[in-house]
């Protein structure tokens, strides 16, 4: 296959190294590329059209999308029209992921449970709605907000405030409606499900440290380290099984007709299972360690989705946990300092014999340098994994170097 991949972090620096392992892959070409470019030949193009017409002239038979903006700006349906197979959802279903109050009614419809929540479009209507809540809600932009769209007063009055800063346009559309929602408390998971448009199959939970420090403290990010697989009760994966099936159902019953990822951000309440949130892609940085596990062909696993055979995919995984590890830059997630020289990545990867990926990172003839607020990846499979993760993570030397020292298995 050749295949097209669409990203520039360290999850698709992660997807680019699992398909490049793949018989089935005759080329890889890379749209949007990081720092990782070197490993394969980059199509630079003007807009989804000048890309779908490139690629079609490369002979791209598939294209992968790594992150949610394209996807809900309709990249897929432009290679579609191209006659070029993709995964990644049309712009109809990116919906689930880009339009937070679609999500909520297909929640509602097929009785899906999620926490009770009312959309705002207005002064008025916020102060008619935030009454029904007997806590401060969660407060939502409704469209992408590049991970930046949620916000957990501590006060009524902080809730409002904030409402309205939304409200007033702080996410441009994407906030200009919002969704009042009843704050949870429980365990998260994220678990990554593949669908073909006929059958959906799921990976084993991941785990996502979304909080900035240790021990589940200070602002939210998108997220500083992975762990897979999550630890569950019998109890908790009948719930996940039964959870999953609804999932399905109201996909059948949809005619969800896409070929994509769709990532259940799911949390246990005691042992009920909530939905907090569907996105139409893979976690960034859950997936980095799921593929460290996974045994499949990805390349495989991505044909058959694209014929409608994902019923015969059997999804194996290692024996043994995996991980990854998030460095960061000093300032993260507000206004992280980057531009800082990164030294020490090779011998990291060769002394600890981890696989250091490129999240924000810019390089010049020489060198590599931070150039956002999640800078590099560590990530490895196997029981004795985090020690050498940690060790790697201490050799690998930049300004400003901030990690969280807690990530394990949950
Ligand atoms: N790690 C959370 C996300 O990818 O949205």
């Amino acid at each position: 296959m050749r295949i097209l991949l669409f990203g520039s972090g360290a999850r698709e620096h992660a997807l680019a190294l699992k398909m490049l392992q793949s018989k089935k892959l005759e080329k890889l070409y890379l749209a949007q590329t990081g720092a990782f470019s070197n490993l394969s030949e980059v199509i630079e193009f003007d807009d989804f059209y000048d890309l779908a017409k490139k690629a079609k002239d490369n002979k791209v038979d598939l294209l992968v999308v790594g992150p949610e903006l394209p996807l809900a700006q309709g990249i897929c349906d432009v290679f579609l029209d191209f006659g070029i197979k993709v995964i990644g959802a049309n712009s109809n279903w990116a919906r689930l992921e880009a339009q937070k109050d679609f999500a909520k009614d297909f929640m509602k419809t097929f009785g899906i449970k999620t926490s009770p929540y009312e959309v705002v479009k207005s002064l008025q209507e916020l102060e008619f709605a935030i009454r029904k809540f007997d806590n401060p809600p969660v407060i939502k932009a409704c469209g992408l907000a590049a991970g930046k769209g949620v916000f957990i007063p501590k006060t009524f009055d902080e809730a409002k405030k904030v409402s309205l800063e939304f409200l007033e346009g702080k996410f441009g559309v994407a906030s200009e409606k919002i969704i009042l929602e009843k704050r949870l408390y429980g365990r998260e998971l994220s678990v990554f499900s593949l669908w073909d448009g006929v059958e959906l199959k799921s990976f084993k939970p991941a785990c996502d440290f979304k909080k900035l420090l240790d021990n589940d403290l200070g602002p939210n990010t998108g997220g500083m380290g992975a762990c897979f697989p999550c630890v569950l009760t019998q109890k908790q994966k009948k719930e996940l099984d039964l959870y999953l099936s609804k999932l399905k159902n109201a996909l059948v019953i949809s005619n969800a007709e896409f070929t994509g990822v769709i990532y259940s951000g799911l949390m246990f309440c005691e042992d009920d299972l909530y939905v907090l949130e569907y996105n139409m892609r893979f976690g960034d940085p859950e997936i980095q360690a799921v593929l460290e596990n996974l045994e499949n062909d990805l390349v495989e696993i991505f044909d058959k989705m694209t014929k409608k055979e994902l019923k015969e995919v059997d999804l194996k995984f290692k024996d043994t946990p995996s991980y990854c590890l998030v460095l960061a830059q000093n300032g993260y997630p507000c206004s992280p300092c980057t531009g800082q020289e990164i030294k020490n990545i090779d011998s990291a990867e060769e002394k600890y014999g981890v696989k250091v990926l490129f999240a924000g990172v810019k390089k010049d003839d020489k060198s590599f340098f931070s150039s956002s607020g999640r800078v590099l990846n560590i990530v490895k499979l196997g029981r004795g994994a985090l020690d050498d993760i940690y060790k790697a993570a201490e050799e690998i030397d930049f300004l400003g170097k901030i990690y969280r020292k807690d990530i394990n298995l949950r």
